[in-house]
């Protein structure tokens, strides 16, 4: 079998052609755009990379796009001033604290300070709460993107078996709690599947893996998943991005999947775009609440 490639640019640029049309009718309406803040903290290069990747698609999708740069050692106190200062800030519609942070910096109390209601990550225990409950109101990007994908492909999971290695706050845990709804979170997106979680604890992980209908991979390691470990005809997410060589893989070997999957996304060009449109859909659904 050779796996239908799934790409994420096509969706990405509808995405931000549907996003850019709210957003000039929303500043017909209210005389200006949706704006969103992320604060990027220190000098890490990739998500410097990732900061300047959705400054673009901000430009591109009509959003006012802008980028509050911290120093490396700044204190805990003063990134917490800084989201409450846009949490306060009326301009603002959606926050996003870049993460990685320094390690001097505790994560959870900074993403616990950001007004729900501007939490376009989704990252906020109200908004997790909400997703858990399934009545989700921003849901993280990345499997936000993963559920476009698969609605577009019109990749049914009800009743299958779905199995997301790696169990993050930012990809694992919403994507399971995703595909387990009983009613997507998108209209006419995929739900209802049986959802197994692996993470670096798991016994017989290729066993699991051989099971998956559906397979998501968010571990962040090269290449951690071959042809030998998938089910034939199975559907692969690969959400890893690692610099192997100079060259960017996933945490799935692609060659060798390829031949026994019935569809995998590509990295680089896969999953990555859509995190980055989701974002801006985030944003643009954050302005027209605050706007109503
Ligand atoms: N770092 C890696 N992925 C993400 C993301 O989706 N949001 C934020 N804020 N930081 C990240």
């Amino acid at each position: 079998m050779t796996a239908e490639i799934l790409y994420g640019k096509p969706i990405a640029a509808a995405t931000e052609e549907e996003v850019r049309q709210r957003a000039d009718r929303l500043a017909d309406r209210m005389g200006r755009r949706p704006q969103l803040t992320a604060v990027l903290v220190g000098e890490d290069p990739a998500s410097q990379v990732y900061v300047r990747n959705k400054e673009n698609a901000c430009r591109r999708a009509g959003i006012d796009g802008n980028v509050l740069r911290l120093p490396a050692d700044v204190s805990q106190s003063r990134l917490l001033e800084t989201v409450e200062s846009l949490n306060a800030d009326h301009a603002v519609d959606g926050i996003l604290v870049q993460l990685p942070l320094p390690q001097h910096i505790d994560e959870r109390e900074v993403l616990d300070a950001i007004d729900p209601l501007k939490d376009v990550d989704g990252f906020h225990p109200l908004n997790v709460g909400l997703l858990a409950q399934g009545r989700p109101r921003f849901v993280p990007c990345t499997p936000l993107g993963i559920l476009e994908l698969l609605r577009m492909h019109r990749i049914d999971v009800a009743g299958k078996h779905a199995v997301v290695v790696g169990r993050s706050d930012i990809v694992g845990k919403p994507m399971a709690l995703l595909l387990v709804q009983r009613k997507s979170a998108i209209p006419g997106g995929p739900d209802n599947a049986t959802v197994t979680v692996c993470h670096s604890r798991t016994p017989d992980l290729a066993d699991i893996i051989r099971q998956a209908d559906l397979l998501v991979v968010a571990v962040g390691r090269p290449r951690v998943v071959n042809g030998d470990m998938v089910k034939p005809g199975s559907v692969v997410i690969d959400v890893g991005i690692n610099r192997v060589d100079g060259k960017l893989v996933g945490d799935v070997d692609f060659d060798s999947v390829a031949t026994v999957s019935s569809a995998i996304t590509p990295v680089p060009g896969g999953v990555g775009r859509l995190t980055v449109a989701m974002l801006l859909k985030n944003t643009l659904a954050a302005a027209e609440s605050r706007s109503l």
